[in-house]
């Protein structure tokens, strides 16, 4: 099992973050459907949809929407939130590396660096599938980390002090060689249990983004550096890159 497959199918995770990042959702897709411009009713993916946060506040608004997540715990989540919130949503188990659809979507998402988990290659064979599966015309927006920030912010220590006097110890490397930020998470709860795992993603430069969107079949549009369409700089939160299907 990668690093993924365990994170993301932990408790932890949602006990962690979910609450905090279900309510961060709503005004991200408020921002989004300005920045792509949606059309009312049109038809989106939700690439690596977790447990859905996106994709349910996207289905509120009336668009038809699809999710994607290889981890069924993630799933399970979002079906089960989705029909709390009476939306329909066709939530799929499966690989996004793998996925093909009988269909094309008028938008595809990938939110909240869920691309680079893997190696190149996994990586590339995820966004040939992504662009099969965006409709010509289409637009892909994709949510990552700003590589640049990251470098220059590097630290090797991060802790965070959450509620409930928990903390979170994370211990950060930027391998160079693969262009990969990796960090431990050290979880302390004031019972003085622990809880670890480990997280890496490829940092992919711009360039090499623009390489990679222009090779699968897309026209690399606008890259912003938030969802309020800011423009994109070394200190901007997130690389946020819009790009069209050809
Ligand atoms: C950082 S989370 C983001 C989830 C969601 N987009 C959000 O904003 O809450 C990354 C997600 O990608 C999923 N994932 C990783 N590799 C995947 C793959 N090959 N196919 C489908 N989902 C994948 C994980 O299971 C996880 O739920």
């Amino acid at each position: 099992m990668n690093w993924h497959q365990d994170l993301y199918n932990r408790q932890i995770y949602f006990d962690l973050y979910a609450e905090e990042d279900t309510k961060l959702a709503v005004q991200q897709v408020d921002d989004l459907v300005k920045l792509v411009d949606i059309a009312p009713g049109a038809s989106i993916l939700d690439v690596c949809c977790g447990y859905g946060r996106h994709a349910i506040e996207l289905a509120r608004r009336g668009y038809q929407v699809t999710g994607i997540d290889l981890a069924p715990k993630q799933i399970d989540e979002a079906e089960r939130r989705a029909s709390e919130s009476g939306v329909e949503i066709e939530f799929l188990h499966g690989d996004a590396r793998e996925m093909s659809f009988p269909r094309q979507f008028d938008v595809t998402l990938s939110l909240f660096l869920s691309f680079g988990f893997d190696d190149d290659e996994s990586n590339m064979r995820m966004l040939q599938r992504i662009s099969e599966a965006t409709a010509p015309g289409g637009v892909l927006l994709m949510d990552l980390w700003n590589r640049e920030k990251e470098i220059r912010d590097f630290a090797p220590l991060t802790i965070e002090e959450r509620e409930g006097g928990i903390r979170v110890e994370k211990r950060w490397e930027f391998d160079q060689w693969n262009g990969r930020l990796n960090w431990q998470n050290t979880v302390r709860f004031p019972d003085g249990t622990t809880e670890e795992w480990d997280h890496s993603v490829r940092a992919y430069t711009l360039v090499e983004l623009r390489h990679m969107l222009t090779e699968v079949g897309f026209q690399p549009e606008k890259v912003y550096g938030d969802f309020k369409g800011n423009a994109h700089t070394l200190d901007s939160p997130q690389t946020i890159t819009l790009s069209r299907k050809l």
